[in-house]
């Protein structure tokens, strides 16, 4: 039977290609243990260990996580010592095994703020894992959506770009994550419900999931629980749920 006469297989539920998460709630996690906040993002590492795994195995082609807000730098001194401390034995140790697991590995965020050593070790990764195909692990430090937005101004006017030449497409094209699609899920733990300025212009038409779940605890049972709400979701687009059952599958 050729496969236009096949009957119609029911679609199945979709897989979110892109899913950004704000991991929050590690300094909560290790405050209810009466262990240092450190001890939460130390366990904060290994449950993005688990959800680059979980993600990957469930076919989604993009994961881009929020390490480090541009605000984070206001905590105290000790906290973003560690931090910086921790975000660099996680490049030392961890990058092999990503590009083991054909892992594409970058990092988005105003890099000048990084010591020397962590900005090679971010460059090193980059160039290893540039050919990956598994799955893009973009990692948001020293990010900000508003610098994104500012960043990306700057480069169209250093362009040359006439004002009456400015596009939504354009200013897209210079953002931090231009080459990637633009996320469908967007997960928040700790409880929050709040974006604070992680993808401002990238989350337009993103489905917003929040879980109280600390994001130590958040595990694969805990990703399938926000695909699974996802899945739920009508996606309009702006326009009309009948427009959408009618047009099922076609882009425009
Ligand atoms: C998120 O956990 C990790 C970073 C911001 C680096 P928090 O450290 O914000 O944890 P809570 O919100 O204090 O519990
Ligand atoms: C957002 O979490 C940033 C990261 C998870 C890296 P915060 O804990 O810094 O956010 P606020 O301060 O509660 O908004
Ligand atoms: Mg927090």
């Amino acid at each position: 039977m050729s496969a236009r006469h096949k009957p119609a297989a029911p679609v199945p539920a979709e897989v979110p290609r892109h899913i950004a998460i704000i991991m929050d709630g590690n300094g909560r996690w290790a405050k209810r243990r009466l262990m240092p906040r450190v001890a939460g993002h130390r366990k904060g590492v290994e449950a993005l260990r688990g959800m680059i795994r979980a993600c990957a195995e469930r076919g989604v082609a993009h994961l881009t996580v929020f390490a480090f807000s541009s605000e984070n730098w206001r905590r105290p001194p000790e906290e973003v010592t560690l931090l910086m401390d921790l975000f660099m034995r996680a490049l030392e140790n961890e990058v092999a095994r990503l590009h083991q697991n054909h892992i594409r590995f970058r990092v988005v965020g105003d890099l000048s703020g990084f010591s020397e050593r962590i900005q090679t070790l971010i460059r090193d990764a980059e160039a290893r894992t540039r050919d990956n195909t598994r799955l893009t692990l973009t990692v948001a430090a020293n990010y900000g959506g508003r610098w994104d937005v500012v960043q990306a101004v700057k480069k169209l006017m250093r362009s040359g770009v006439s004002p009456d030449a400015v596009t939504e497409a354009s200013l897209a094209g210079q953002l931090s994550l231009a080459d990637l699609p633009e996320p469908d899920l967007f997960i928040r733990t700790g409880g929050e419900q709040r974006i604070s300025n992680f993808l401002l212009w990238q989350l337009a038409y993103t489905e917003l999931y929040f879980t109280d779940t600390l994001w130590p605890d958040f595990d694969s049972d805990a990703l399938d629980a926000a695909i699974a709400s996802y899945q739920r979701r009508e996606r309009r687009f702006g326009r009309t749920s009948e427009q959408v059952q009618n047009t099922s599958g076609v882009d425009e």
